[in-house]
């Protein structure tokens, strides 16, 4: 850990506190000139510090700049070593830990930024990632899986962000099938899978994936076509909890879950979340389109629908409209 690392995680330890540049020195043991000069490097990343006379330094309690020293400790005992790598602004995540998997071939990593200019949807489709008010994360996962067993992990991602905002703010949001998050009516989270494989034995190395969530409401709202649909999940200008804190236990409820995959245990709370049985929706195959109620979800995260016959279908991807 270099010395700013050290001073920022004490700071982030200490927020809303004022802390001696004394004290920070004996506890850090190091100069008070090297943490005077930590503290420079620190304001001048945009981190909200203020030297209060004869108190001492202290970081804004709603400071939230993504960082891991601010994120690790909300981390699982198990996680508190892996990796990060933050952005300022970047295209995508998924594309960043593309590039990250080719030069670190083994390694589990989450990757964030605090903006991306050409986020990622499903199916083709762009993420609205502005800057501070969103959380744009991709984890690279290292599974022993074939292609089939790779939309579970979707299902799975969707159960864990649903429970992390559970518990760290008890608001209750929803699952459509198959991976959009809703609170209130209004969608605040989507996940994208993308998979890694192996063309010779058919295994997938690599597992990005990533998780958008709008956090806040972006300062110049959301964009005319996205109004409608798009939601947030604070409103609030200083929101208690950080995106910080959120990414950690999104990250620490992924991992519990993960754990879940073989024996499809997390299946129960997604169904208890998904919103969509019962109501009549909208489906395309093909060039048709297809109106059914969907009943259920099967061991493979699929959804069973009801079709105007009577027969029973399984969806296994693509998107319904409710
Ligand atoms: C969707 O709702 O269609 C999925 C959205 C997924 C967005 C996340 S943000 C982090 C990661 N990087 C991307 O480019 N996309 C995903």
């Amino acid at each position: 850990m270099t010395t700013k690392q050290r001073v920022l995680a004490f700071l982030e330890k200490n927020k809303g506190t004022a802390i001696s540049g004394q004290e920070l020195a004996d506890t850090l043991k190091i100069s008070r000139t090297s943490i005077w000069k930590a503290i420079n490097l620190l304001k001048e990343e945009g981190y909200a510090i203020e030297a209060i006379t004869n108190k001492g330094y202290c970081l804004s309690a709603s400071s939230d700049l993504l960082s891991a020293e601010a994120i690790r400790p909300f981390l699982l005992p198990e996680l508190k070593e892996r990796p990060f790598h933050i952005f300022k602004t970047t295209e995508s995540t998924n594309n960043e830990a593309k590039k990250i998997i080719v030069e670190q071939a083994n390694t589990e990593a989450i990757v964030l930024t605090e903006e991306q200019t050409k986020g990622k949807g499903r199916l083709g489709r762009f993420f609205y990632s502005p800057p501070k008010t969103g959380i744009y994360m991709s984890l690279i996962l290292k599974p022993q899986m074939t292609t089939m067993d790779a939309t579970l992990i979707t299902t799975a991602a969707a159960v864990a962000v649903c429970l992390a905002i559970e518990k760290v703010t008890k608001k209750k949001p929803k699952i459509k099938w198959v991976n959009d998050i809703y609170l209130d009516g209004y969608k605040i989270s989507g996940v994208l899978t993308e998979a890694v494989t192996n063309f010779e034995n058919g295994t997938i190395e690599t597992i990005i994936l990533g998780i958008g969530l709008n956090f806040r409401m972006p300062l110049e709202g959301f964009p005319a076509e996205l109004q409608s649909i798009a939601g947030s999940l604070l409103s609030t200008e200083n929101p208690e909890i950080t995106r910080n804190e959120l990414i950690a236990e999104i990250t620490n409820q992924f991992h519990h879950i993960y754990q879940q995959i073989e024996t499809r245990e997390y299946l129960e709370a997604y169904k208890e979340r998904c919103f969509v049985f019962g109501k009549k929706i909208d489906f395309r195959q093909g060039k048709q389109e297809f109106e059914a109620i969907p009943i259920d979800i099967d061991q493979q995260g699929g959804l069973i629908v009801k079709m105007e016959n009577g027969e029973q279908r399984t969806l296994s991807y693509g998107e319904i409209t409710i």
